[in-house]
């Protein structure tokens, strides 16, 4: 086995939209061979808004099936749901505990958070990084894939692991934020200067995983670009054309330079349907794998089960650390 370590997730807040799948899960899958890798569906970090019951279970196994049918293999990785590894809330409680109010204060997502729902401020958002640590820092990760988004959360698990070794001994390996070259922030289709969010309100600027061919040559269609008429990359002038170019390049592996060789000359009409029958192709094999996952409820049960055993053995090694050293006694 690989001895370098990987941890990441993605909270089930929503249905995984391309952002998701070019940001985290496409470079989870080019990891796993060289890896010893662990993928969770943080479930825990959903609630910090008010989610319908049902609908988080549903967007739950939907996530696992997407994981698999994106070429994650459970086999190799450890695939698993957060609230069936306890451990996670016990070190986030400790791990609270060498977390300061004011770095908290700080993280941007909290900023955002707290405008966007200021009718429900609970202190969970304001926490929610130390669980993010707590994930992380409970398998002795090495490398954290993550879009640029969440890198100021990576950074401050390091942060908080520096300060707790920095008490006790070297007890957690510092994790590092792994960033895609390309495609670490995909924007919104109808307002390039946003990311591209699952719980965005406007279903028109994301693509959803599970969308139809159809509705995502919709999509791209429509997705807002400028007047100049020429396929550039420059995030500037041109945002939304710099974002269809991210994704096109994403999802074909083609340069910067050479997309606009490609379409030079062709304009907007010849690039958008380009790109979407790109991102169509792309996503159908998973789409239609995931359905068929979907439909055998019982398979899935097996390889959350099977991850989160195997991942609660980590876990608790981690953990009898951490209890030793802070002193509390022994079962
Ligand atoms: P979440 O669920 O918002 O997003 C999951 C992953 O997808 C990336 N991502 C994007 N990348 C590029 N463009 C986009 N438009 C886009 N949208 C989302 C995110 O950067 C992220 O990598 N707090 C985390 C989940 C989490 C986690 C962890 C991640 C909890 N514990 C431990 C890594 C390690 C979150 O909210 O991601």
């Amino acid at each position: 086995m690989a001895d370098k370590r990987i941890f990441s997730g993605i909270k089930p807040t929503g249905d995984l939209t391309l952002g998701s799948y070019i940001g985290a899960i496409k470079n989870w899958v080019e990891l796993q061979n060289d890896y010893d890798c662990l993928y969770c569906i943080v479930d825990m970090h959903a609630i910090t808004i008010r989610n319908d019951p049902e609908v988080l279970h549903r967007r739950t196994l939907e996530q696992l099936a997407q994981y698999i049918a994106s070429g994650l293999d459970p086999k190799k990785n450890i695939v698993y749901i957060q609230s069936h590894v306890a451990q996670h809330a016990e070190l986030s409680w400790i791990l609270g505990c060498y977390s300061m109010m004011g770095e908290l204060n700080r993280m941007t997502q909290f900023k955002d958070m707290s405008r966007k729902h200021s009718d429900n401020l609970n202190a969970g958002i304001f926490t929610y990084p130390v669980l993010m640590a707590a994930d992380i820092l409970l398998y002795q990760s090495d490398l954290v894939p993550v879009g640029e988004d969440q890198k100021q959360h990576v950074e401050l698990a390091r942060n908080i692991a520096v300060r707790f070794n920095g008490v006790y001994g070297d007890v957690f390996k510092l994790p590092e934020p792994f960033i895609p070259k390309v495609g670490a922030r995909i924007r919104s289709l109808t307002d390039p200067t946003s990311k591209m969010s699952k719980s965005d309100e406007d279903p028109q600027g994301s693509v959803y995983i599970m969308d139809s061919p159809d509705a995502i040559m919709k999509k791209f269609k429509r997705a807002k670009t400028d007047s100049l008429g020429c396929v550039r990359f420059d995030p500037d002038e041109q945002p939304g054309i710099s974002n269809l170019m991210t994704i096109y390049s994403s999802v074909t592996g083609r340069s910067f330079d050479e997309i606009t060789a490609e379409f030079e000359g062709k304009g907007y009409g010849v690039f958008k349907p380009a790109v979407a029958e790109a991102v169509i192709e792309t996503l159908r094999p998973i789409r239609e794998e995931s359905e068929r996952l979907l439909s055998d409820r019982s398979q899935l049960a097996e390889v959350y089960r099977d991850g989160a055993r195997r991942a609660a053995e980590i876990a608790e090694d981690t953990l009898n650390l951490v209890r030793g050293k802070i002193g509390f006694v022994g079962k």
